[in-house]
């Protein structure tokens, strides 16, 4: 496709063309119409407009357009004839010079995908009031998504840049140092606030195709035939590519292989989200249109779709089949992909001599992960072998995945990771990758592959809906003896991590609580629903909904306060976890409490406001005896040191953390550094960005690295006279396995802990959270902060907006209809830090924090509404409440 820059009059021959408009200035032609998305990426190739949705719902493609925000997926060239549509590219300089800097400099960019829509958001809104209030910005990015910042930095950002545009005032020069501890500018906000980051959908290449899945129907159905001939004969279509065109091992998965990449003729599909074929086209319309022109025959049966039904005598068994895991053909037994259990003194004893019991079974749904940024991957011939560019979480985890998937050894596949739009868990499981890899393999041209977002919804693992029931007992003190829980997952129709997310769901039921009486026990099921796996929290966020809620629950029982209660159990250092674990000097859990104590008493005391009260803990790393290896090298280039890990840099700001904590140990200037992107050519494995983990792996590994480079820097030598080295930084952590005979078996590196407030007012209306995190050291205190402002936004959309209807296995919900969180939803946010740890300990002491903070904001909610109206609820998302209504 190409676009024809109209320089001439109306009367050019120019003119006559069928579609023309005024793009940042300048005229453009086009012989077909389109929508102006379509147009503006693919044709002109402007990349601040953002494909997150193209159904109107998220935003990240407005632009302006004859003075109003516009969003970009809903206008077709047709209807733009005389219109001036201005795009982040034809902003004046001074003001994307001052948008970027704001937005940077607020802490407003953390994946960044979204970031675009708010910026042309601040500056249509800025030039018609260049004095806006809170409520007016607010009311600006109404219409648009962010699923990571809980749009306060956003907010903040738009009242900064303003105040720079209507004052005229200089812009800030950058952070002098970027070291430890300060308040780091992130190295990719500006690119990303001006759109010039690229995502996987912002490439393109010569000759490039595009492939499109063809998805199965039913959630449940025999595949009688499929018949490609119609798709064949239609324009632009390459390659229709089945089961059998696979050249290596058809079915992936991280830990157990159960996914087939393609279900072949004769199977039965597992879930709505299962690929029967793959086109591969010429241009998006012409795939999309053979994708629907593949003719299936289906035989549909009846899904399994609830634990219960799963685990009934004489169910279906959804893997009957069988598959292969750790190398060995398995065939799960009763649907069941993984069972835990944890015992540690004797609960039921316990609870028998309790002065108080409390019990209750907690109902919670799967959650659409719903990063901004939808799935895709470009596969290019790469010699005899493939390069992929990648979104996702894990580049040595698609590296292995691919390898196997197309029969080729490890050293023919290389992955290369784009900036990444968000991730969450959601993007750790292959999606486009392996098919992208495939197409491009197999015709040897540029393949991207690309999920809409509705192929997004309905294919990537959710998180785990659970059913949870426990029974947690204290003295007449208070003080807690013992817990009981049954947990009862639902894994969908592939493993993904069900396995680990079950385990952490048991292993933190317990709680940041001194007692050692535990009775665990939790079963995953498989069913034909999509499936679920990682998401922030990773099993936590459903297991502290239960007992979180019991705790206060069983506080009241006591006669004392939810503070109160927490503050006479809270783990305390040397003492034991409920898991058996020694808690480490570090370990702030008090100090969290201490922090909330004045909020909580104050709005106890008013009558005006309800308060809740909630406290988590959360593993920092894998442990459980998982390798658990972080790397970071440091290579001098061109008189510059190079950082390279592999470890994703998923909207997290690790690659400004990694930069901070070299620059701390070397003293080098931030402009002597560079962050690269992953790539598996050129960073080492750091293994997955996954349980709040890089922070402390590649952390320690980068500091390591780092501490060697200074020792020749300290002899001297300056980094011309290094040039070409490199310097390896690798940290491993051995913890003890599940089921260790130790007694206090060292499960993980370390744990943070927290307690969260979320006050309402009379109306049930959100008022304030506040937040106090154990972070052990915030490397940069800017994006721990952006951290928690996301987590909560989520924890409340959890609590009293997002659900998941499913039907029949078919998910029912669309991006706009799943209820996450908008700007005018989100209450203040206070923040407090807890910096315990020494600072010369492993990563200068950081703490992942990337899951915890979405963990307590559901039973915090659930706690201010039982006092607000004394219903005691157990099923998420709550009803009768402010945001949503009881539904029959
Ligand atoms: S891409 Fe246009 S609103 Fe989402
Ligand atoms: S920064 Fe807004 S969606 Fe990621």
């Amino acid at each position: 496709m190409s676009a024809t820059p109209v320089p001439g009059t109306d009367d050019s021959a120019a003119a006559q063309a069928s579609f023309r408009v005024n793009v940042n200035g300048q005229d453009f032609e086009s012989g077909r119409d389109m929508l102006l998305i379509d147009f503006l990426r693919d044709v002109l190739g402007i990349t601040s407009v953002k494909n997150g949705c193209k159904e109107g719902a998220c935003g990240t493609c407005t632009l302006i357009i004859d003075g109003r925000t516009v969003r970009s997926c809903v206008a077709r060239l047709s209807k733009l004839a005389g219109k001036k549509i201005v795009t982040i590219e034809g902003f004046p300089e001074r003001e994307r010079e001052v948008l970027a800097y704001a937005f940077s400099a607020a802490g407003a960019v953390q994946c960044g995908f979204c970031i675009p829509g708010m910026v042309v958001c601040a500056k249509n809104l800025i030039d018609q009031n260049p004095d806006p209030t809170r409520a007016e910005v607010i009311f600006a990015i109404r219409n648009n998504y962010c699923r990571c910042t809980g749009y306060i930095k956003i907010v903040d950002a738009v009242l900064l840049a303003a105040k720079l545009l209507r004052e005229n005032l200089a812009i800030p020069g950058a952070s002098p140092s970027g070291r430890v501890g300060e308040r780091v500018i992130r190295v990719d906000a500006r690119p990303k606030a001006l759109g010039e980051a690229r995502y996987a959908d912002d490439f393109s290449f010569e000759g490039m195709l595009y492939g499109k899945n063809v998805f199965s129907r039913f959630a449940r159905a025999r595949i009688r035939s499929i018949d490609p001939g119609r798709a064949l004969a239609m324009p632009g279509v390459v390659a229709v590519y089945t089961a059998g065109d696979i050249p290596g091992k058809r079915y992936i998965g991280h830990l157990a292989q159960d996914w087939p990449g393609m279900i072949a003729v004769g199977e039965q599909t597992k879930c709505c989200g299962d690929t029967l074929a793959m086109v591969v086209a010429g241009t998006r319309d012409q795939a999309e249109a053979a994708a629907q022109a593949v003719q299936v025959e289906y035989e549909e049966l009846e899904p399994v779709c609830t634990c219960d039904e799963a685990a009934a005598p004489g169910a279906h068994q959804v893997h009957a089949e069988g598959f292969s895991q750790f190398g060995k053909w398995v065939v799960p037994k009763d649907n069941v992909l993984y069972r835990e259990s944890i015992k540690r003194g004797d609960a039921q004893d316990a609870l028998a001599r309790a002065a108080h019991v409390v019990e209750g079974t907690f109902s919670v749904p799967p959650v659409e992960h719903a990063f901004m940024e939808p799935e895709t991957a470009i596969g290019l011939p790469d010699g005899d072998g493939i390069r992929v560019i990648t979104g996702g979480q894990g580049i040595y985890d698609e590296h292995h995945e691919l390898a196997a998937y197309l029969g080729l050894p490890l050293d023919k596949v290389r992955i290369q990771s784009a900036a990444v739009g968000g991730g969450f868990g959601g993007k750790e499981d292959m999606s486009v990758q392996h098919q992208a890899a495939l197409c491009a393999y197999l015709c040897q041209r540029p393949v991207k592959v690309y999920f809409s977002r509705q192929e997004s919804i309905n294919y990537h693992p959710k998180r785990h809906a659970m059913e949870i029931h426990a029974r947690i007992g204290c003295d007449a003190n208070g003080i807690l003896l013992g817990l009981q829980a049954r947990i009862k997952s639902d894994t969908g129709a592939y493993a993904s991590l069900g396995g680990p997310v079950l385990q952490r769901a048991c292993t933190h039921v317990g709680g940041p609580y001194n007692y050692q009486n535990l009775d665990v026990e939790g079963t995953a099921y498989y069913t034909n629903n999509p499936p679920a796996g990682a998401f922030r929290g990773f099993g936590v966020t459903q297991s502290c909904m239960a007992v979180e809620s019991l705790v206060n629950q069983l506080a009241e029982k006591a006669g004392l306060s939810g503070w109160e209660f927490r503050h006479r159990n809270a783990i305390r250092p040397g003492q034991s976890l409920p898991n058996g674990q020694i808690a480490d000097p570090g370990t702030a859990m008090v100090e969290t409490l201490e922090a909330v104590k004045e909020a909580y008493e104050r709005y106890e005391a008013d009558p005006d406001f309800h308060v809740g009260i909630a406290s988590a803990m959360k593993n920092a790393g894998i442990g459980v005896g998982v390798p658990d290896i972080g790397r970071c090298n440091l290579a001098v280039l061109d008189g510059k040191v190079h950082i390279r890990s592999s470890a994703g840099a998923i909207g997290q700001g690790l690659q400004t953390v990694l930069l901070q904590i070299v620059g701390e140990v070397t003293g080098l200037a931030r402009d002597q550094v560079e962050v690269e992107h992953p790539d598996t050519r050129l960073t080492p494995d750091s293994g997955t960005t996954t349980a709040s983990r890089q922070t402390t792996f590649a952390g320690e590994a980068a500091r390591g690295a780092a501490l060697r480079l200074k020792a020749d820097l300290d002899q001297g030598l300056s980094l011309a006279g290094l040039e070409g080295r490199t310097y390896v930084g690798e940290f491993d952590f051995k913890s003890d396995p599940m089921g260790s005979p130790k007694p206090n078996p060292v499960s993980h590196i370390a744990y943070g802990f927290a307690t969260q407030l979320v006050v309402l007012d009379r109306d049930g209306r959100l008022v304030e959270v506040v937040a106090a995190h154990d972070v052990g050291r915030a490397i940069n205190p800017l994006s721990a902060e952006g951290q928690v402002d996301g987590g909560v936004a989520m924890g409340l959309g959890y609590a009293l907006t997002e659900d998941f209807p499913l039907k029949g296995g078919i998910p029912q919900a669309k991006l706009g209809t799943l209820g996450l969180p908008k700007a005018a939803f989100m209450p203040p946010v206070t923040i407090h830090f807890i910096e315990k740890n020494r600072p010369d300990g492993v990563a200068f002491g950081a703490k992942g924090i990337g899951e915890i903070v979405c963990c307590m904001a559901a039973p915090a909610c659930q706690n201010a509404y039982y006092k607000l109206d004394g219903v005691f609820r157990y099923k998420l998302p709550m009803e009768g409440t402010f945001y949503r209504k009881t539904r029959k």
